[in-house]
């Protein structure tokens, strides 16, 4: 079981709409995938057409009372599963503060799930918190949605600072660029000469599309209902890519 997570720092940068389709091509290749919609925002679970039943919160599930199964819903498509957001697990933060038993708890509950999925996909909230720490301690590789921008690069950096200061492999962190439009010219430019701290990135550039935005409206991922666009294309370049890291 591969478990991989879609994280920055910043916001609206495209992270649950690659998580959404990644996870989409994963299952469609035939591997048992299972996304887990960490952000209490919902937006993979709202993507999906998912909502969380089990009333019980974050506490129940850290101290095993809930079993993390139960949490699991299929999705409408073969072999891709979902643990949907629940606006609860905002406290998640304080739980694992609370439950104060290491930086591998979120690794200990996913560790049941090896025998039943292949790739488990977690979908972070943009920020740097306990469970992002927890994130990063379970996940083999993480991958980083960029805007071709300054302050997008920043925030990767400021994730790359935040692993060599806690002995953590930066190696594990794959920035790739999304929305790029190559009608500007700093996109372009950043395309053409990408940062050297990008050098463990990923080569697939997801174009800007307004038929992203249609994920919202369908609500499902781009395979579905735009199976021949260039940015579904490139979503099955990505996943490709993604899978020749783990
Ligand atoms: N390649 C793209 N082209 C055009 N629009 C896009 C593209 N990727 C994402 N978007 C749009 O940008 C917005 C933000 O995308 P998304 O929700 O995936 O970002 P996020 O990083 O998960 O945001 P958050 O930090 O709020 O969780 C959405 O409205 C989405 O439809
Ligand atoms: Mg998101």
């Amino acid at each position: 079981m591969n478990i991989i997570a879609f994280f920055n720092l910043k916001g609206g940068v495209g992270k649950t709409t690659s998580a959404v389709n990644i996870a989409w091509q994963a299952a469609n290749q035939g591997l048992p995938t299972l996304l887990w919609d960490l952000d209490p925002q919902g937006a993979a679970s709202w993507l999906l057409q998912c909502k969380n039943k089990n009333k019980a919160g974050p506490r129940k599930l850290l101290s095993g009372k809930t079993a993390i199964g139960e949490l699991v819903r299929h999705t409408d498509y073969p072999l891709l599963d979902i643990i949907p957001a629940d606006f609860s697990f905002r406290q998640l933060d304080l739980e694992l503060a609370r439950a104060d038993s290491g930086d591998d708890q979120l690794a200990r509950l996913l560790a049941p799930f090896s025998e039943h999925y292949s790739l488990i996909i977690l979908d972070c909230p943009p920020s740097f918190s306990l469970l992002s720490e927890q994130v990063f301690a379970a996940a083999e590789a993480i991958y980083i949605p960029i805007i071709p921008s300054h302050l997008s690069l920043r925030t990767f950096e400021q994730t790359r600072d935040f692993f060599k200061e806690n002995d953590l492999k930066a190696k594990r962190l794959h920035g790739f660029f999304t929305m790029a439009d190559r009608r500007r010219s700093l996109h372009r430019i950043m395309l053409s000469h990408p940062p050297k701290m990008l050098r463990h990135g990923l080569k697939t550039v997801i174009p800007y599309a307004a038929v992203v935005e249609k994920m919202g409206l369908a609500r499902a991922p781009l395979a579905e209902f735009a199976s021949s666009s260039p940015v579904n294309k490139a979503y099955e370049a990505l996943w490709q890519e993604i899978k020749a890291t783990l």
